[in-house]
C-alpha cells in the first residue's frame, strides 16, 4: 500500500465517543506513516485550562479569549496546554463533560478548526474527531465514520485505561448515561454537530476486535488509492 510519504493524504475518522476512533486512527497512521492528530484532545485541553483558571464555562468570551491565546502542543503521546502537561488530566469524566460544553461555543470551534487545518500539508494526516469530514477537511481524501452500539461503547469507555483505572461494573450505567448525554450534546449543537458526512464510509464496529476494524479501514484507504486517489 502507498504510504503517507508518497501521497500525503488527509484521512478523517469521525464518530461518537467510545466507537474506537483513537485506537483505530493511531493504528492507521502508524501503518501509513502519517501524522496522527486527536482533535478531541484540543477541546479537552481548552476545557481543562478554563477550569484550571477558574472560568465559568458559560462565559463564552472568556473561554474564547483563552482558546485564542493559550499555547497548545499536541505531541505524539502528550498534550501540553499553557505549559502544563495534561496528557492524563484531560481523561476524566469531569473533562469529558466540560469539553463537550466548550465544543458548543462556535467561536471556540473556529479557533480550533483553524489549528486543526494547520496540521495538513507537511506529511499525510490521520485526524479523529466529530466534524473532521464535515467541517475541518470537507475535501479529505478518505472519510470514515466509526460507530458501535451504545452498550458496547459504554463497555469500551469503562474499560479504557486512558480514562483512569477502569470503572467498576456497578458504575457502567453511569458511564452509559454520561456517554449518552455527551452524544446528545455533540449531535444537537448548532455549530458542526456530530453527523456522518455524505461521502463518508460507515463502519459499524459492534462486536469487532480492533485488528478487524483496522483491517477494514486500511482496506477503505487502499480502495481510494487504487481508484487513483480521486
Ligand atoms: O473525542 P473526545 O471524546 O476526546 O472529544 C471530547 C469532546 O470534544 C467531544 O465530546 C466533543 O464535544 C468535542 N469534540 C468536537 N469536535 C471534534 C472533537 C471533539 O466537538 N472534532
Amino acid at each position: 500500500m502507498e504510504s503517507c510519504k508518497s501521497v500525503k493524504p488527509v484521512i478523517a475518522i469521525d464518530g461518537p465517543s467510545g466507537a474506537g476512533k483513537g485506537s483505530v486512527s493511531r493504528a492507521i497512521a502508524k501503518a501509513l506513516g502519517c501524522r496522527y492528530v486527536d482533535s478531541g484532545a484540543m477541546y479537552r485541553a481548552i476545557a481543562w485550562m478554563a477550569l484550571h483558571e477558574g472560568f465559568d464555562l458559560d462565559d463564552e468570551a472568556a473561554v474564547l479569549a483563552l482558546a485564542e491565546r493559550v499555547e497548545l502542543v499536541l505531541g505524539d503521546q502528550s498534550v501540553t496546554v499553557g505549559g502544563h502537561n495534561v496528557t492524563s488530566a484531560i481523561r476524566t469524566s469531569e473533562i469529558d463533560a466540560a469539553s463537550a460544553r466548550v465544543a458548543r461555543i462556535p467561536a471556540v470551534r473556529d479557533v480550533l478548526v483553524r489549528r486543526q487545518r494547520s496540521y495538513a500539508g507537511a506529511s499525510g494526516l490521520v485526524m479523529e474527531g466529530r466534524d473532521i469530514g464535515t467541517t475541518v477537511f470537507p475535501n479529505a481524501d478518505v472519510k470514515v465514520y466509526l460507530d458501535a452500539s451504545p452498550a458496547e461503547r459504554a463497555v469500551r469507555r469503562a474499560s479504557d485505561p486512558a480514562h483512569g483505572v477502569g470503572v467498576a461494573a456497578a458504575a457502567l450505567s453511569d458511564v452509559a448515561s454520561a456517554l449518552e448525554a455527551r452524544d446528545y450534546s455533540d449531535r444537537t449543537r448548532s455549530s458542526s454537530p456530530l453527523k456522518i458526512a455524505d461521502d463518508a464510509v460507515l463502519v459499524d464496529t459492534t462486536g469487532l476486535p480492533l485488528d478487524s476494524v483496522v483491517k477494514k479501514v486500511l482496506g477503505i484507504v487502499q480502495q481510494h488509492f487504487k481508484r487513483g486517489c480521486s
